[in-house]
Parts: C-alpha cells; sequence; structure tokens
C-alpha cells in the first residue's frame, strides 16, 4: 500500500507540473501578444507608454478639452493616478482606447493605502493586531471598492521597516520589525491582487523600495546610509516577501542607496530586485523622483537624469515628464538605445496584459458595481470589528476598563468631536467627514443608559499656525484655552470618569509630517495634568500614527489606550472596546520611546561592546548608556494589554539539535485564560544566536500566533521551527549577502511580548 503522505507528493507535484506548464504557456502568449503589439508602434508611443501622470480635476462629460486627454489621445500616457470617479475614468480610458493610435488601454492607478471608501485603520494600527488573515481581508474589500471605481492599480503596500517614530510615514508601514512587515505586506499582495483575471481584484505596487524608512533623523525625503549587511538583514525582507508573493508592481523610494538615487540604482533594481529576487514586474519611480536627481546634485539635468533612471531598470516615470521629454534625444545622442525603451515599455504592457485590459479595457468601468461594492453595510461592519483587534491597551490601573455603561461620563479633548481626523492619513477617495466623530458613537453606545458630558477643553496646539499645518485641511475647531479649559474641568468634575481624546491629528503622520517632538502637543498636556489634579479616574485614549512619548501619563494616568487612527468606523469600535464587548487584543509593534532622544528605539538591535541590560535602571560610567534615560523603551514591542488575564505554562521543545537546515523542531507553549471574558493573545517565538563572526542581535521575532483563548480556557500554541529559521546573512554573494546555516548554540523564546520571554536552548550541528 502506497503511503498517504507518498501520494499526496505525487499529486501536489502533478498539480504544480500542470500550473507550471500552464503558466509557461501563459508567457508565451503573453509574449507573442506583446511583441507583435510593440512591432506596431513607433517610437514616440513606446516612450508614451512610460508615462504617468495625474489626471488633474477632471469633470465628468467635460474632459475632451483637458491637456490630459490630448496627451492621452496622442499616445503619450501609460497611466493616470488619483482620479475618482468611474465616471471620469472610462472616459479618459474611451480615449485611450477609441482615440489613440494605437488603442492601448491605461494604468490606472490610486494610493489606496488602508481602504478605498469604507476605511480600515492605518496600516501601522493593522499591523498592531498581528492578524494577517484580516489584513488580507482588508486589501481585499480595498480593491473591491477601488475596482469598482475605475482603479486598477493601488500604490500599497508599503513596507519600509522603521525605526524612527519621528518619521510620519511610520503610520503607512508594519512597525520596525522585518518579519511583521514582511508577513502583512504578502498578505496585502495576496489580497489586492487574487486572482488577477476577475475584476475586483487589483495589481500592487510595493513601495518604497527601499530604505526609505531609515530618513536620518526621522526628516523625510533625507538621507540614507546603511551597509549592505544591513539592508539585508533588517530592510530587504519585506520587499523581497512582496516580491515572491507577486507583486506586479515596485515603486523605488526618494533617497539614496549607497549614494546612488535608489530610482538611478542599478544594483538595487537589476541586480537585487530583478536578477536576485527575479521580480517580473515593472518599476515605477516615485512622485517626481526623477526631477529629484537634480537636487540630489547626482544629475545635471532632467536629461541626465532620465538617462540614467532608464539605464537603471525604471520603466514608469511619475510625474517628472522626464522621459516623454528627453529619450528621444538621448537615443539620437546614442545614450540609450530603442532596446532599452523596448525593455521598459514591454514591462508595462505585460502588466496590463495581466490585468486583462487588452481582453476588455472596460473591465474596470462598470459603473453598475458603485451601488453594490462600496462602502457595504457588510465591509463597514469588518471594518468596526478589524479597527477592534488594533487598539493596545498599555495600562489599566485596577482594571479601570472597560467602562460601565452607567452614570456620567465626561468626553474631553480635541480628538473628540472630529469626524474628519478618525479615518488618518491617505484617504484619497474616502468621504471623511462621514464618519461618526467619537463623541458621536460614544452617544450611540451610550443612549439611555449613561450620560456623556463632552467639552473640547483646549486647541490640539497653541499655536494656530502649527495646527493648520498639522491639519492640512482636517480642521478642529480652534477654542479659547482659557476658558475652554475651565469648561472641560467643570465637565469632569460632574462626572464619575473622564475620558480624555487626545493626541495626534490624522495628518501629523503620513507623508511631509515628520516630528522632533512625540509627546501630547502643548495644550493638550496641560489640560491632561489639570484633570489628572482632580484625582478622578482617567482613561487616555491616545490618538497617533507613531510611537508616542508618554512618559508622565504611564506614572499619572490610570488607563491608557493607543487607538492610532481607526477608519471609518472607529467610533463605533472605540465604543465597543472602551465599553467591554470586545476585550483589546493589539499589541505594538513598534516600541514606545521614553523620550525622543533615545530614537531610533527597536528592540531587534545589536549588541555593543559596553552593554547595559534592557530594564538596568542605573546610569554606568563607560557603558553604553545616558546620564538621563534608560535604554529600553517605556512600552516594548510586542507589548499590549487584555480585560482578561493570560498565563503562560510548559514551554518545551521536542528536541534540542537540529542536525540540517530542513530538520525540524516543535516548540510548544499552554496558555491560559485565567480572567472572565472571551479575548485573543497574540504568542510571540523570538530567537538570538550566540556568538558568530557577524554581530547578531540578542533577539528576533522567528513566528507568531494569535490564538481566540475563550473565559477560562486554554490553548497549546505549537511552532515548527526549521533550521532555516536560524539561518542569517553572513556570506557574500554575487549581489549582496546569502544566508547561511551556522553551526552553534541559539535560543528560543516565548512569550507575551519582547521584555517578557522564557526561553530554551538549542543547537546547531
Ligand atoms: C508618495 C508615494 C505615493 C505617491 C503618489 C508620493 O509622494 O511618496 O507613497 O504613492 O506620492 O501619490
Amino acid at each position: 500500500m502506497i503511503d498517504k503522505k507518498i501520494l499526496y507528493h505525487i499529486f501536489s507535484s502533478f498539480v504544480m507540473f500542470v500550473a507550471l506548464s500552464s503558466c509557461s504557456r501563459d508567457k508565451a502568449d503573453m509574449d507573442k501578444f506583446v511583441s507583435e503589439l510593440m512591432g506596431r508602434m513607433t517610437l514616440e508611443e513606446k516612450i508614451g507608454q512610460l508615462n504617468l501622470q495625474v489626471a488633474g480635476d477632471i469633470v465628468t462629460g467635460d474632459a475632451q478639452d483637458t491637456a490630459v486627454l490630448s496627451e492621452i489621445e496622442a499616445g503619450n500616457m501609460g497611466g493616470i493616478f488619483n482620479l475618482k470617479g468611474v465616471g471620469k475614468i472610462r472616459e479618459l480610458q474611451e480615449v485611450a482606447v477609441n482615440k489613440s493610435r494605437m488603442g492601448i488601454p491605461l494604468l490606472v492607478g490610486m494610493d489606496v493605502i488602508h481602504g478605498y471608501e469604507t476605511i480600515f485603520p492605518i496600516p501601522l494600527a493593522l499591523s498592531c493586531s498581528w492578524d494577517s488573515a484580516a489584513v488580507e481581508e482588508v486589501a481585499r474589500i480595498s480593491a473591491k471598492e477601488a475596482s469598482a471605481d475605475g482603479i486598477n492599480w493601488v500604490f500599497s503596500p508599503m513596507v519600509d521597516v522603521a525605526l524612527d517614530a519621528r518619521w510620519g510615514r511610520v503610520a503607512e508601514g508594519s512597525g520596525e520589525d522585518p518579519l511583521v512587515n514582511s508577513i502583512m505586506g504578502r498578505a496585502m499582495v495576496r489580497g489586492y491582487q487574487g486572482d488577477l483575471s476577475r475584476n475586483d481584484n487589483v495589481m500592487s505596487c510595493v513601495k518604497h523600495f527601499a530604505l526609505y524608512g531609515a530618513v536620518e533623523a526621522g526628516r523625510d525625503y533625507n538621507t540614507v546610509d546603511m551597509s549592505r549587511l544591513r539592508m539585508y538583514e533588517q530592510y530587504f525582507p519585506p520587499y523581497k516577501a512582496c516580491v515572491e508573493a507577486g507583486a506586479g508592481s515596485v515603486m523605488s523610494s526618494f533617497n539614496l542607496v549607497g549614494g546612488i538615487p535608489a530610482t538611478a540604482n542599478q544594483w538595487l533594481l537589476n541586480d537585487v530586485l530583478r536578477n536576485e529576487w527575479k521580480f517580473d514586474g515593472f518599476v515605477v519611480t516615485d512622485y517626481a523622483s526623477i526631477n529629484e536627481m537634480m537636487a540630489h546634485r547626482v544629475a545635471r539635468n532632467k536629461k541626465d537624469a532620465s538617462c540614467r533612471a532608464l539605464l537603471a531598470g525604471t520603466d514608469m516615470d511619475m510625474c517628472s515628464r522626464g522621459y516623454i521629454e528627453t529619450l528621444k534625444e538621448l537615443i539620437r545622442e546614442g545614450e540609450v538605445t530603442e532596446d532599452d525603451i523596448d525593455v521598459a515599455c514591454r514591462r508595462i504592457l505585460e502588466a496590463k496584459y495581466k490585468l486583462g485590459l487588452f481582453d476588455n479595457p472596460f473591465k474596470y468601468c462598470d459603473t453598475t458595481r458603485r451601488q453594490t461594492d462600496i462602502y457595504t453595510k457588510e465591509h463597514r461592519e469588518r471594518a468596526r470589528a478589524i479597527a477592534t483587534e488594533t487598539f493596545v491597551l498599555l495600562k489599566n490601573e485596577n482594571s479601570l476598563l472597560p467602562l460601565k455603561k452607567k452614570g456620567r461620563i465626561a468626553l474631553i479633548g480635541p480628538l473628540a468631536d472630529t469626524r474628519s481626523n478618525m479615518t488618518g492619513m491617505w484617504t484619497v477617495a474616502a468621504a471623511s467627514e462621514r464618519s461618526l466623530s467619537l463623541k458621536e458613537g460614544m452617544e450611540k453606545a451610550l443612549e439611555g443608559k449613561a450620560k456623556l458630558l463632552y467639552a473640547q477643553g483646549c486647541n490640539l496646539m497653541a499655536d494656530s499656525v502649527a495646527q493648520a499645518d498639522a491639519e492640512f485641511g482636517k480642521h478642529i475647531k480652534r477654542v479659547n484655552s482659557a476658558s475652554a479649559g475651565l469648561e472641560a474641568l467643570r465637565v469632569a468634575r460632574e462626572s464619575d470618569v473622564i475620558v480624555c481624546a487626545m493626541g495626534e491629528c490624522a495628518e501629523m503622520t503620513g507623508e511631509s509630517s515628520s516630528r522632533s517632538d512625540l509627546s501630547l502637543p502643548d495644550e493638550q498636556m496641560s489640560l491632561l495634568k489639570e484633570l489628572a489634579k482632580l484625582g478622578k479616574p482617567i482613561v487616555l485614549l491616545n490618538f497617533s500614527g507613531r510611537a508616542t512619548v508618554m512618559t508622565w501619563e504611564s506614572e499619572h494616568i490610570p488607563a491608557i489606550m493607543n487607538v492610532w487612527f481607526g477608519g471609518s468606523e472607529m467610533a463605533d469600535a472605540v465604543s465597543d472596546v472602551l465599553f467591554g464587548s470586545v476585550s483589546p487584543s493589539g499589541k505594538l509593534t513598534v516600541s514606545m520611546p521614553r523620550n525622543v532622544g533615545q530614537l531610533p528605539l527597536y528592540y531587534n538591535h545589536l549588541s555593543t561592546g559596553r552593554p547595559v541590560e534592557d530594564g538596568e535602571k542605573k546610569f554606568r560610567k563607560y557603558a553604553s548608556n545616558y546620564l538621563d534615560v534608560r535604554n529600553d523603551a517605556l512600552y516594548p514591542f510586542g507589548y499590549g494589554l487584555s480585560y482578561t488575564n493570560f498565563e503562560y505554562y510548559d514551554f518545551i521543545a521536542s528536541k534540542n539539535v537540529l542536525n540540517s537546515r530542513e530538520d525540524s523542531l516543535i516548540v510548544s507553549v499552554r496558555v491560559a485564560n485565567e480572567g472572565n471574558m472571551n479575548a485573543s493573545e497574540v504568542v510571540q517565538l523570538y530567537v538570538s544566536a550566540d556568538c558568530f563572526a557577524f554581530a547578531r542581535p540578542k533577539k528576533e521575532l522567528c513566528k507568531f500566533a494569535r490564538v481566540e483563548i475563550p473565559a477560562g480556557e486554554e490553548r497549546n500554541v505549537e511552532f515548527i521551527l526549521t533550521g532555516e529559521d536560524f539561518c542569517f546573512y553572513s556570506n557574500q554573494g554575487v549581489y549582496g549577502y546569502n544566508k547561511t546555516y551556522n553551526a552553534g548554540t541559539y535560543k528560543v523564546m516565548v512569550g507575551p511580548n519582547s521584555a517578557e520571554l522564557s526561553s530554551v536552548q538549542i543547537e546547531l550541528r
């Protein structure tokens, strides 16, 4: 009798063979189609495909005279982006298909970052759910909504590992850990792209390749400089994971990589991305990156910059007009060849082919889908439920939370009654004003049960000009701070408990929103201190798109929950958790610093020659520490409380020796929910290597599992580890570094966060 396992292998090899041969057949069909098409294109038309522009403000039915239309008609445009409305998009697509000589349909892109009209929590918050299935669903729903409105290409996921919370774009990624970014990025690519033969999936664009999250001093668009080893270890894995998941396109980053702008970086785009990782999609620049090469002072003019970008492997020019204006001349001068242009053009046409645009250019222009597929009840319910998974409970003295729906509850703070600031940054397609404010959500939740007393209490920040810069259009009412403060104190005195909705406004993170001070802005901090003096129970709901500094708060405020920006259903989701219909289960994917001077701060750092232990409180002369602050985080990576209490028991490894890359062992731990509420726990497994020629981090996240455990029950959580899980980049390869298997001593650690771990030793032979 044949073993079931063998049968399974024969069957899966057969399926793989069929899939591969149909894949190569598809590829052959695509090659033939694109070659035939390109054979009929003029040089100008090929260059036109490399040009991507914002569509501008187009009024439906009125598009004929706009500049963009004549460019499309002339065959000078490969795609447009950030235009909302299927009607308008259809009009442009009709011109491309029916009026341009070659009739090639357009790519239609958009920054769909955490939802389309139904908005989900910002990506950083989503990562704090540690729920990759939910993240995949977010991308799936976003794709469905966007494609119903004419979009076929989204500029997401962003997987830039970010260690410095001063950088505003921390909000757009999955925090400081390469594995979390990899898993979430992969889930998003899968969710967006799924099966591209359908009309409700879209092509994803992984960004920003590469290292954008490492801008010096957290200042946006700043310089990056790092060793290749560090790139491979800490920054590259998420981009690679997305490429392996089949991402159709990649966006280059604004920054330098090894002294050369990413957009003109041969090594990065051709050697690493294409030759080493086998990426077979197309590369688009970030907004006007080709032009910015002059400001970087690495190109003399647009022609020079365009030449370098094309030769480095950048296929599509976003908004610089460098390719469209200079490539012909560059060919005449012999700097680039028509073959170079063919390579880029082919990749863009292949993307259109993969999207099915040549079979049906109006595949994404079904004007009837808006009614059934966008901002639906079902999508909004999912957005609400997923948002509840992202809030991170940081402190809950004497189980102040959940609050009871009774008595008088004060709601105070500049984030309490603003609709437009609930959704967070990058919501191009959303009508943010449609979301309920927190006050409206809480009033609904408390109706007939408790009284909600509200006072704004203060301004977002004292300086009205600074506030306007930070708001970026999502306005929060200005108040007279003296009288508003008194009003807040009065309301607080009349109440049994105070809920403060404070922190950043939505646009204080995201692009061009770097900050040098990560504390609660001035007026808010003063008000919070006044409220604390009343001696009443206070819950701080911290709105933020980054790690913030809450050292004073952690000492004086009994309950703190980070609510980030929770999307269009945030108000209901916060109410669900605040009043205990759902227990919080989010855990930090960024370390929360004690002060801004600690940045960059991250748990998986290397050891110094003069280390101090995490948790060491006293200054030590000639050790690697500060005179005025401890080294470790205030709230560490992976940290987050629940309304229930989880205990970890019986942590065991099935064996302590691995003999090869393929050899495996099972690590298991029993996790018991010892409280009286059903809840989810994120169980984390870290590894560390003992001593090798290359320095290794003290710990690195290797696996995690989010498990639902009903009250009073326990679960046995198992992780399979292979020799591969212990491999690290240490060996110089053809392009950069290779991962190698290194015999030696390792530790495997399991626990509820990066600072509370039990460990076992494993020997690799
Ligand atoms: C951002 C990208 C974005 C692009 C298009 C740029 O400024 O860096 O993330 O996709 O604009 O809007």
